[in-house]
């Protein structure tokens, strides 16, 4: 049943990157090629670090990798700063603006899972809705955002938001996600400014988001 889950697990073990979602990023990077050498990337819920150990690599001594996650970070780099913390708080928001700003964003964060999908989906959506009013102010013009979202809750009125905002956008099902899952990646390229909302405040925009704690 875990056939491929399996696979990307021993590749992961044999390549020394400490987890599997490494082939995920990866898969973006081959397809659209966004990570380039000397850039300063932002990894929102980088725990344990596969995703920083790949971007990493791809940016070189010239460049640099923030991380921020409140589990464990294993991996060790040279060209690395992680802050460990919940992304939803102000002061470590503050953290990781005062290393900006920064040429590519990348969420991997996702939600404790509760039990019930449709709570998971508006938690996940939460999530990237943050990560993204963080990029309207700490993302470079020109710069890009990939970050990973559940579907079965506001994700098209995410991707809605980042069309206002990003010159391209696109949705990647990476073959690395399991079979059974439900995430799937939003892409925005060419980050151009913060969308102008004409109708309601940016915190309204989603107002039919359920009530929940976030994790920390
Ligand atoms: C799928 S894992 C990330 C794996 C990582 N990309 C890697 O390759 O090693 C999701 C991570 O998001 C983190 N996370 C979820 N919500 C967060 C938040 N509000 N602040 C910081 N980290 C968060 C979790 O702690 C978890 O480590």
């Amino acid at each position: 049943m875990y056939k491929k889950a399996d696979h990307y697990t021993k590749k992961a073990k044999a390549e020394g990157y400490e987890a599997r979602s490494i082939y995920k990023l990866e898969e973006i990077q081959k397809k659209l090629k966004l990570i380039k050498p000397g850039q300063k990337i932002l990894d929102l819920g980088c725990a344990p670090g596969s995703w920083s150990q790949y971007a990493s690599k791809l940016v070189g001594l010239a460049g640099h990798i923030v991380g921020i996650d409140y589990k464990q970070i294993t991996a060790t780099l040279p060209n690395a700063t992680f802050v460990y913390g919940n992304f939803l708080r102000d002061h470590n928001k503050e953290k990781i603006a005062e290393l900006g700003p920064y040429d590519g964003i990348i969420s991997d964060m996702a939600p404790d899972t509760s039990g019930d999908r449709l709570t998971d989906c508006y938690k996940s959506a939460d999530l990237v809705r943050e990560a993204l009013d963080f990029a309207f102010t700490d993302l470079k013009k020109g710069g890009f955002f990939i970050a990973k979202i559940f579907q079965g809750g506001d994700e098209k009125k995410v991707m809605e938001l980042m069309e206002k905002a990003f010159l391209k956008t696109r949705w990647l099902k990476p073959a690395a996600s399991r079979d059974n899952s439900i995430e799937i990646f939003m892409i925005g390229i060419d980050f151009q400014s913060k969308p102008e909302l004409e109708e309601k405040p940016f915190e309204e925009y989603f107002n039919d988001t359920p009530e929940g704690e976030m994790p920390w």
